[in-house]
């Protein structure tokens, strides 16, 4: 069949009531061609796309709401609290016509974040200040795009899957409205295909983002994937399976399937369908389903139009391969294939990945398949720093190995659902994951955040998160609230049971938290979710404040665990005089700030004032054992919340800087949880020409258990680690400063264990370059990166730790500069700059190849006076 008859064409793919407006009969279901399996379609390619501060359109979610509210009707369980479109269309909107002309709009691809690569405001009194990153986020954004649709799709359901879009994300296809979903955060489907017809489809989205929607940076546009799923019209639904394990062991592993199906056919076509479904090994090498090792029972089912069916099935898996958190465990994956056939056609297969492990949830922290884990975690927020919210696989991939690299085994996902790839990544490292969906619930941190949409919207999001998520085995915490403002507020409790009571009915088999930051042991919301998530409290802020004996007296079974902990700061490689003598304090303009160039102290003992040390919460924690671990605030560095100096772009509390270079932290976490890498670190820099003859203590981070330090080769003296006094760290404090070379040699259980040497530079003599992991090829496909780091060196070879020389990026090749930056806080050069001053001797740039092309890139960083450095790197296509 082809698309001749353009009225007719226009019925395959429309609802029964347009077909009768337009005078058509119904017959063509018929004579439809075979439909073959799922087909998922990238729409990431060829946007247009523009933006306004000011109001462009007539458009409103107000005004939409009763055409939005029906997209979340499969998430909402009481069927009579479920809308109904309207029987009236809205208004027409001029950007949403098909002949709209956008020639002139910029030509974009998603995943897009309109604000990232735009200038910073700087000073006080910024249209978006420090929390929210400084970055123009706020306005209308509208994204248009054609899609082409042929004989082939004829027949099928056509459902369009965005993946995020911040926010208040509304969809028209040929000119008529979708529906629409507003919390940014969000993955959702719309079903196109009582809007589209053959040939030429104009989609349009529009998204919007209000000022003060965000306690940090939020993003803006579309900046997670698009996809077009076309598929028969009796398939899987919107993320319709959920896989779960019984009893585990390593001889067996019973496997409960759950499989929704649903039939949004008007017409009659088969009436019956097998499903079935198969379970092979996942090959992490290949990334691709290896031998097949079981199967549930296949069914046959009847599916009424417009219905949906679920169908469950049971099977035993023996000797299955576990997965579990790196690096005690091994991260083993399988697939499950489904597959829908009537009469002989494949009318859906559908691939779900999961793991098989036991979790149990006790008084005395999570155990993984039998063994405590430890949870050494760390909170994330979804940007990717000079990337912005616009996701990439490949970045976020770096963030996480760079975080296990340091011993890291979990992540908060705060305070919003990650991107879906995020998890995929998660799972396939080894990686536990605290899934967290909300901020804010009823009540307000910010005038314009997810409160105003609260009542309408908890329920909707939090079943499509959760059915989203679940299949993950990474995800081993659902939390459903950080900070919330109703901790203590009368109806705080009653909020709370309401969300877990949801959380429970989607996934029975996972543990509840929240993030309380001063609900305490006696109010009666901290009572409410399975585990008890505490927000600094219990490492010892201060005075008064709730320890985690109290929890731990009213909640003796219960899981304890730190959400959220530390909340040190530091500017990497900054280092600032007289040094606390104490192992934590806060941070003030006195006591390791600089409030002039607004920089805190690398010494890696200055926290907020709700906050500690890393090693003052480590000694809590020893203290504690039954403590199930902590997630320290934060991993990496973040666009926004820059505390303690607003009128910075980004944050100062990642172990890592926000370009991806190790704070000194980085390696005080290492030693403590990756105590098998032999390694030692010395802190600070040695160049203080100024200094000389003054006390500069030298600290050391290293997994051994004594160390000597020499300067000059003269021995400071040897020092044993004081745990039992929370120093996790060497130092000495007395050292005074004379140029030349610091050694430090470590010993562990008495033998030598590593070694490190810090030296006072010459003058900066030339760039070096290096790339992330060695890595020289690069995929061209538009969406890979790589990460060059380029540092400043003496004649010697050594980085001049405290040099800012400017460093101008070129490319020459099939290959271009996404972003630069350098980890400075500070640092107003808009990302996409090729010329940036290094920080602390070392800038980063993230480079792309052109897609489709191949052959040789070559880099090029060249600084006034400096010899240049060129890294040549391969584009493979
Ligand atoms: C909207 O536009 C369509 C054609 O694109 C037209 O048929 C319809 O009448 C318009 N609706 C309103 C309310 O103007
Ligand atoms: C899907 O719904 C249509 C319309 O009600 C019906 O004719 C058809 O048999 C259903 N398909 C299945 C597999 O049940
Ligand atoms: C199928 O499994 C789900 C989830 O465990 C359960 O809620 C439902 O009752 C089961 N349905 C049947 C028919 O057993
Ligand atoms: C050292 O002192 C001189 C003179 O006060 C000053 O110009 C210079 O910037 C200082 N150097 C450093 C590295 O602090
Ligand atoms: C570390 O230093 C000690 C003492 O100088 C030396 O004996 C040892 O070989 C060094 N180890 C390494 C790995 O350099």
């Amino acid at each position: 069949m082809a698309f001749g008859h353009s009225l007719k064409n226009a019925c395959d793919f429309a609802l029964l009531a347009l077909c009768i407006l337009a005078g058509n009969d119904l017959a063509f279901a018929e004579d439809a061609p075979a439909v073959g399996a799922r087909d998922r379609v990238s729409l990431n390619a060829g946007w247009r796309f523009q933006r306004w501060t000011d109001k462009p359109d007539s458009v409103s979610y107000s005004t939409m709401k009763p055409w939005i509210m029906p997209s979340a009707n499969d998430f909402i369980k009481n069927t009579a609290k479920r809308a109904r479109r309207p029987s009236s269309e809205p208004a027409n909107v001029t950007f949403a016509q098909p002949d709209f002309d956008d020639k002139a709009w910029e030509l974009v691809d998603v995943p897009h974040d309109w604000a990232v690569k735009r200038p910073f405001y700087a000073g006080a009194n910024a249209v978006i200040g420090g929390d929210m990153g400084r970055l123009p986020i706020h306005g209308v954004g509208w994204y248009r795009r054609a899609i082409q649709l042929d004989a082939t799709d004829s027949g099928k359901s056509l459902l369009l899957d965005i993946d995020g879009a911040m926010s208040y994300a509304m969809v028209w296809l040929n000119g008529r409205f979708v529906g629409g979903w507003p919390y940014g955060y969000a993955s959702f489907r719309l079903d196109l295909t009582p809007y589209a017809r053959s040939g030429n489809n104009q989609l349009a989205i529009r998204v919007d983002n209000a000022m003060e929607s965000s306690r940090f940076y939020p993003g803006a546009g579309i900046y997670r994937n698009v996809w077009l799923t076309k598929v028969s019209q009796q398939h899987v639904a919107y993320d319709g399976t959920w896989i779960t394990s019984g009893q585990v062991s390593d001889q067996s592993a019973t496997l409960d399937l759950v499989t929704i199906i649903e039939n949004l056919s008007t017409a009659s076509s088969a009436t019956e369908i097998e499903v079935s479904t198969d379970i092979h090994v996942w090959d992490a090498a290949s990334g691709k389903a290896a031998a097949k090792v079981g199967q549930f029972p296949s069914v046959k089912i009847a599916v009424d139009g417009g219905a949906k069916h679920t169908v469950n099935a049971s099977t035993t898996l023996q000797n299955p391969r576990l997965w579990g958190p790196r690096p005690l465990q091994e991260p083993n994956l399988y697939i499950a294939m489904t597959r829908l056939q009537s009469g002989g056609r494949t009318l859906d297969e559908y691939h779900t990945r999961f793991g098989i492990r036991a979790v149990q949830y006790t008084g005395d922290g999570i155990k993984i398949n039998g063994q405590r884990v430890y949870i050494q975690g760390v909170n994330q927020h979804h940007d990717l720093g000079s990337l912005g919210a616009a996701f990439n696989v490949r970045a976020a991939e770096r963030q996480l190995e760079m975080l296990q690299d340091m011993g890291c085994n979990a992540v908060r996902t705060s305070h919003n659902p990650p991107s879906r790839e995020l998890l995929d990544l998660a799972d396939e490292l080894g990686i536990l994951i605290m899934d967290e969906i909300f901020d804010t619930w009823n009540s307000q941190k910010r005038r314009n955040d997810f409160h105003l949409i609260f009542s309408d919207w908890h329920e909707p999001d939090l079943r499509a998160f959760i059915r989203r998520d679940r299949n993950h085995p990474s995800v081993v915490i659902w939390s459903f609230g950080n900070e919330v403002a109703e901790q203590r507020a009368r109806n705080g409790a009653a909020t709370a049971q309401s969300l877990k009571d949801i959380v429970r009915e989607e996934d029975p088999t996972r543990y509840t938290t929240v993030g309380s930051n001063n609900a305490g042991p006696n109010d009666a919301f901290t009572g409410v979710a399975d585990i008890i998530g505490l927000n600094y409290q219990g490492e010892g802020r201060g005075t008064g404040a709730a320890t985690f004996p109290d929890f731990r007296a009213k909640f003796p079974s219960k899981m304890i665990l730190s959400t959220e902990s530390s909340s040190g700061i530091s500017t990497r490689g900054t280092y600032i005089f007289p040094v606390t003598t104490s192992n934590s304090i806060t941070v003030s303009d006195s006591q390791g700030g600089d409030p002039r160039n607004r920089y805190v102290s690398a010494y890696e003992l200055y926290a907020v004032s709700w906050g500690a040390s890393p090693e003052k919460v480590f000694a809590a924690q020893d203290r504690y054992p039954y403590v199930a671990g902590e997630f320290v605030w934060t991993g990496w560095d973040y666009l926004g919340e820059p505390t303690p100096y607003d009128l910075s772009r980004s944050s100062y509390f990642g172990i890592i800087d926000l370009a991806g270079f190790p704070k000194d932290r980085f390696y005080l976490y290492q030693s403590r949880w990756n105590p098998t890498v032999k390694m030692a670190h010395i802190l600070p820099h040695w160049n203080w020409p100024n200094r000389t003859g003054q006390v500069t203590p030298v600290h050391v981070f290293s997994s051994g258990d004594q160390a000597e330090l020499f300067l000059n080769g003269v021995s400071q003296g040897v020092q044993k680690k004081a745990i039992s006094s929370g120093s996790y760290r060497f130092r000495w404090d007395r050292v005074v400063y004379q140029p030349g070379e610091l050694q430090v040699v470590t010993y562990k259980d008495g033998n030598l264990w590593a070694n490190a040497t810090m030296r006072t530079t010459g003058e900066p003599s030339g760039l070096h370059g290096s790339t992330y992991r060695d890595r020289k090829t690069i995929k061209a496909d538009g969406a890979d990166l790589l990460f060059i780091s380029i540092a400043v060196v003496d004649q010697k070879g050594d980085v001049v730790r405290q040099s800012n020389n400017a460093i101008t990026f070129s490319v020459q090749g099939p290959g271009e500069i996404v972003t630069t930056d350098n980890g400075d806080p500070t640092d107003m050069v808009a990302f996409p700059s090729p010329e940036r001053k290094a920080f602390g001797g070392l800038a980063l740039a993230i480079v792309r190849a052109k897609a489709g092309s191949s052959g040789k890139i070559t880099v090029t960083a060249s600084a006034k006076g400096l010899v240049s450095a060129e890294v040549v790197l391969e584009a493979l296509s």
